[in-house]
């Protein structure tokens, strides 16, 4: 037997998050001054593709650079291995090859996709992410994680790859419906929940600006976010411990996601899940009634829904519950919290309280 040791250098991924209004120009001068790549493939979602797409790809051009759209349907149905496939098929067909960039232009949908296009194709070329979503600007667009659902569950396959940068146009929201502007808010407060009051404070102060869309405040809030999220990611880039307190209202939420079909979106899902969080902490004693009333009302008045689905049986939430990747040697697992800014992560939580908070006096 011979052994030896193969020595890599895996560089540690540092890249720039820009957060401003009408970036396209400024996105286009500097892959310009430095380019990723010879072709820059934009991916979109049949939504964004017809209403901001086009003027990407005129902005690149314009800028000397080769650049095209691969669109595919708009929806979270569409954000499986089929869709990648035909992403990665059309690619090859217009001869992309190993010297491209993504440029992944949409929601978190989008994002996902996209990037796990990026992680793979031709082993791995870079991803910009451009997000146009609230949802995708405070959560998905930074962090690395990409991947597809599968008729098993949520975002079962996927890879990490981390963007090369980031672009936050806030001119993109302002074509954003109110439904989804909304939901992806419920992201963001939770940044604030388990990590920042300050952001708390911001959005009960700015309310109104907020929900107006006004560009100058939605560009400190969403810095403030990615403060959070950037401080929770660079210390456990893999979800091996801290990361998984971004879950928070993510056990819940995704068993309404997937058992409500699509009468709630993620962002409200998220929402109903935090509080449901807060619900079960409550009974164990850890979190106070005044804490969880306080989240309670933060996301209705951002217009949220905070209650869960009538028409979703207690029993159906714990089979949906069961399938869940939090799930660890047959324990439904749960981020809790317990002070304003504070949460535990991994806490294994019985079925039987699970449906006790299903009956509590929060829900
Ligand atoms: N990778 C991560 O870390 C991470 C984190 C959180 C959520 N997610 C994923 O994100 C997805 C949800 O993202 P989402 O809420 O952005 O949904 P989405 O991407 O489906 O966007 C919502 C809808 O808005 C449309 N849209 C997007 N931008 C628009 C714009 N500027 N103007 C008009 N319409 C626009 C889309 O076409 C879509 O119809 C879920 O699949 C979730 O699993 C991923």
């Amino acid at each position: 037997m011979k052994e030896m040791t193969i020595q890599v250098q895996v560089r540690p991924a540092e890249y720039r998050l820009i957060i401003g209004h009408d970036l396209f120009a400024v996105l286009a001068e500097e892959l310009q001054k430095s380019p990723l790549a010879a072709r820059y493939a934009v991916i979109t979602d049949s939504m964004v593709g017809p209403l901001w797409a086009a003027a990407l790809v005129s902005a690149l051009e314009n800028a000397g650079l080769a650049a095209e759209q691969f669109v595919f349907p708009a929806g979270e149905a569409h954000k499986t291995r089929e869709t990648k496939q035909m992403l990665e098929n059309q690619m090859l067909e217009r001869g992309f090859g190993r010297d491209t960039a993504v440029l992944a232009l949409g929601g978190g949908v989008v994002g996902d996709v996209a990037g796990y296009v990026a992680a793979t194709y031709m082993r791995g070329v870079p991803v910009v992410q451009i997000p146009t979503t609230t949802l995708a600007m405070a959560d998905s667009s930074i962090g690395g994680k990409t991947g597809v659902d599968t008729p098993y569950g949520k975002n079962l396959i996927g890879a990490f790859h981390h963007p090369v940068r980031v672009y936050m146009d806030m001119k993109t929201l302002t074509t954003l419906d109110e439904r989804n502007y909304r939901a992806g808010l419920a992201e963001l407060v939770k940044h604030g929940f388990i990590k920042d009051l300050s952001i708390l404070d911001f959005v009960q102060e700015h309310k109104e600006l907020i929900l107006k869309r006004d560009a100058a405040v939605l560009e400190k809030l969403f810095e403030k976010n990615c403060t959070v999220k950037n401080d929770v990611v660079s210390q456990d880039d893999q979800e091996k411990g801290l990361r998984q307190i971004l879950n928070y209202g993510h056990t819940m939420g995704h068993a309404i996601e997937m058992g409500s079909q699509s009468d709630f979106i993620h962002g409200e899902c998220v929402a109903i899940g935090m509080v449901f969080a807060a619900e079960l902490a409550c009974q164990r004693g850890i979190c106070s009634r005044e804490w969880a009333a306080r989240q309670r009302t933060i996301l209705q008045e951002l217009g949220l829904p905070v209650d869960l689905p009538a028409a979703l049986e207690a029993e159906e939430i714990l089979r949906l519950m069961r399938m869940d990747k939090k799930v660890r040697q047959g324990q439904i697992q749960f981020v809790l919290p317990t002070q304003p800014g504070e949460v535990i992560f991994g806490a294994p939580v019985s079925e039987k309280e699970i449906m006790e908070a299903m009956k509590g006096d929060a829900l």
